[in-house]
This record gives C-alpha cells, structure tokens and sequence, in this order.
C-alpha cells in the first residue's frame, strides 16, 4: 500500500490532500499524553521553573530545527524514512549505513509506544468511569487516589483497556492513515485545547493560579543539575515527536509548495501552547486541594478529578476531557507506529495490514510489561527504576536525543548542500543560514554536552 502511495506521489499526488492537512496530521502526532501527562509530572519532578525554561529553550533551539529537518528530509527523500536516508545517502555519495538512523527510529517508535498505548489506556478507563457515573451509579467512589491506585493494580483492567486503545490505532494504521486522522485532527483538537481553556479559568478562579504561574516560570537555577537537563530536553523531543523519523515519514507526503520554516514554527507553537495550558490547568488544582505535585505518573489521573468532582456538570466535563485526550493519544499513536510499518511493508513482501498487526503485536507484547510494572512487577527495580520507567527513560532521554543528533548532523554534514538548500527555496539567506548554524552545531554539541553532563562527565 505504501508502495502505491509512493507512486501515487511521483505521480504528483500527494498523500496529504493539502497544507494544511499535513500540519493538522503533524500537530496531531504532536499533541498527546506528552503535553498533558507527561510534561506537568516531569515538570514536578523537577523543580517547575528552571525545567520549564531549559524546556522552551530546547523547543526553539533544538525543536524547531529538527522539526524543519525531519519534515525536509522526508520531503526530499519522498518514501519511508529508511529507504528516503538510503536514498539522500546515496545522491549525495555517501554511506549507506545513515538509513541505519532510520531502523534505530523506527524499534525506538515500538518503544515508546509500548508504554504509551497503556497511559492511553488509563484515559479510555477513565473515559468509561465518567460515562457509568454521568448515567448515575456511581463509578468514582473512592478518593481520586484510591480510584487510581485500585486502576493500577489491576492488570486485568489496565490490559483490556489499554488492547482496545491499541487495536483501534492498529486498524487505522492498517486502513491508512490519511482518512480518520485528518476529520479528527480538525476537529478533536480544537475541542481539546477549548476545554483546557476552561480548566484554566477554573485554575484562575480557585485562587491559585499565580502561585501556579510563578511555579511554573519563576526559574529556581539551583534545581538544575545534569539529570533536570536531560529530562528537559527528552520532554521537548518526546512532546514534539523527533528523534525517531515519525515526522520524517510524514514529511515524504508533504504538498512541494508547503513551507517548511513556517509550518514547523506554527507546529511547535501549538504543541507548547497545549503543554503550557495544561500545567496552567493543572497546578491550580494541586495548590488548591493541597495535593502532592510531585506524586508522578498518576498527576492529572489524581487531580483533575477533584476539579470535576467540585465543578457543576463536572462528569461532563470529565468524560469530555478524557475522550479528547485519548483522540490526541490517538493521533499520536498512530504516528508512533508508521514508521515500522512502512519499512516493514518496503522491505518485506508483508501487505499494509498484516505488516501493522506484526508491529502492534509486538508492541503489545512489549506492553505487558510496562502493565505489569504497576503492580506485580513494581519492586522489581533497576537503577532505581521498574521495567515501566527504564524503557521510558531510555527511549525518551537517550534515543530520542541521540537519534535527533543523528539526524542533524546527517542533513548538516552529509547531504549535499544543494537537496537541502532546494527543500528550503522559500526561506531567505539569513534564515537559512541561521537553520544551518544550529543544526550543524548547536544541535549536535548541545545534545552531546547534555548527554556527558548527565553522565557526570562534565
Ligand atoms: N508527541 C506525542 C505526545 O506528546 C507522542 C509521540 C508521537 C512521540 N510520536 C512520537 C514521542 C515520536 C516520541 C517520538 O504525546
């Protein structure tokens, strides 16, 4: 399928029916548990106003760089990202071991999916406990924290919810992506970033939203050390989608005409304005109910639902909420899976569906783990971390970044100036030389020097 895809391409139509469904899909693969889950508890976990700065920095820096790269090395390559480096490596008399970036990006996909189709799962959970509760038997009985807690320890529960949540992406994946993504992007996504504006007027209203501000962008530089960074450049790739050519694969669909400067700018604005409206959203709600910020994975899964409980139409408010959030895990998920389906597919005589049933089970089996890591296997620690945590942070703080740099200094040192310069005709010298600049330098050296900070190397 993605063979004819391609040749739909060379014969000049392109996957994307137009500009700006290629951004809504790439917002879509953007936006997700990572703006919402994860960046407030990682931001928790890390002191709040120093990790939030480094974070923004990362996305200007770093972000929207990469961004601009992944999408002009798809573009340029025009197929799935492995045989598009093959292919750029190739024009430009080079190795053939560069589509190497691409199998690491597309197992590192597998990864990161691995634990995220089971966060998804929480929300699909909790989608189904508002909706038992709007109906009127009472679903929430606990506190929040013993209703999440009970969630968790269920691996019954945490595996049924979290196979439906994959076997949906799986099937769409299988179908192709274009269809349900760009309807649901379009208008799923609005709905989502509405209703956070409303748990941000809550926030506003409950009195602490100034101390949540300050929180969240008062810098504290002695909260900074080398493991703070790390996770604060992690979170920029994990939150924008880099590292692992999932926007590379999409950029192989991208209309000629687009501009890619533009488009990735408006990308990443949209994904950090979701990130930083949910923190707005989310710290009132723990100031104000005196709840523990710092208490991890559980954070919105705790406190957004004594904000429901306490606000009218709450439930409806409840059930809205989570199912947006598992359409943006959604949309997310399925650009976690395209590439490993797409290589499988070029290089296999494996057709579209089955070669996504491979990789989704996989992935599954893969997840077992991560479920179990919430209770049978909690204790079980590694460096400090379950099964759970390791393959996140690894994936996440490692890969993503290596893989970035990979990437940078591939399309800054070894493809030929002309491909590049081409993909970028609509961007003027000064602003292209300032892409190059960074991409060639800043972005290698800075993820270099961040990964031997961590290390304590530095
Ligand atoms: N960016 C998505 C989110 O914030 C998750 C995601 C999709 C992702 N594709 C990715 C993370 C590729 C890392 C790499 O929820």
């Amino acid at each position: 399928m993605l063979k004819t895809q391609t040749t739909e391409q060379i014969s000049g139509h392109g996957m994307w029916s137009s500009k700006l469904a290629f951004i809504l899909a790439a917002t879509g693969a953007a936006v997700g548990l990572g703006n919402i889950w994860r960046f407030p508890y990682v931001t928790a976990e890390n002191g709040g106003g120093a990790f939030v700065l480094i974070y923004l920095g990362c996305i200007a820096l770093v972000g929207i760089p990469l961004l601009m790269t992944e999408i002009l090395l798809g573009r340029a390559g025009r197929h799935s990202p492995i045989n598009s480096l093959l292919q750029l490596a190739r024009r430009s008399n080079a190795s053939r071991t560069w589509s190497g970036v691409g199998v690491i990006g597309a197992l590192v996909g597998v990864l990161v999916l691995s634990f995220y189709f089971v966060v998804a799962g929480w929300t699909l959970a909790y989608v189904w406990t508002y909706a038992v509760e709007l109906v009127g038997s009472h679903a929430f009985q606990d506190t929040p924290q013993a209703h999440f807690d009970a969630l968790l320890a269920s691996p019954a529960r945490l595996l049924f919810w979290s196979s439906l949540f994959l076997a949906v992406s799986v099937g769409v994946v299988a179908m192709g992506v274009e269809k349900g993504l760009e309807g649901s992007v379009r208008l799923l996504m609005p709905l989502l970033f509405g209703l956070l504006l409303i748990m941000v007027g809550y926030g506003m209203a409950s009195g602490h939203f100034l101390q949540s501000v300050v929180y969240l962008f008062e810098p504290d530089f002695s909260a900074i050390n080398g493991n703070v960074i790390l996770q604060a450049v992690g979170q920029a790739f994990f939150s924008l989608s880099l590292g692992m050519t999932g926007i590379m694969a999409y950029g192989a669909y991208v209309p000629r005409d687009m501009h890619i400067g533009k488009t990735a700018a408006i990308i990443a604005l949209a994904d950090t304005s979701v990130a930083i409206l949910a923190g707005l959203a989310i710290f009132p709600i723990v100031f104000a109910f005196g709840l523990e910020s710092t208490g991890g994975q559980g954070l919105i899964f705790v406190t957004l639902p004594h904000a429901f409980a306490a606000m009218e139409f709450g439930n409806l408010y409840a059930l809205a909420f989570f199912t947006l959030l598992a359409v943006a895990a959604w949309t997310s998920a399925i650009s976690l899976l395209e590439p490993a389906t797409a290589y499988l597919v070029e290089r296999t005589s494996f057709n579209r569906p089955v070669s996504v049933l491979i990789i989704g089970g996989s992935t599954w089996l893969l997840g077992i783990g991560s479920v179990l890591s919430f209770n049978y296997w909690s204790e079980f620690l590694l460096w400090g971390k379950n099964f759970q945590e390791l393959i996140e942070y690894v994936s996440t703080n490692i890969m993503l970044p290596a893989g970035g740099l990979l990437i940078a200094v591939f399309a800054g040192w070894i493809v030929s100036r002309v491909i590049v310069r081409e993909q970028l005709a609509d961007m003027n010298d000064d602003l292209y030389r300032v892409w190059r600049v960074l991409i060639r330098f800043v972005v290698p050296i800075a993820v270099l020097l961040v990964f031997l900070v961590a290390a304590g190397l530095i």
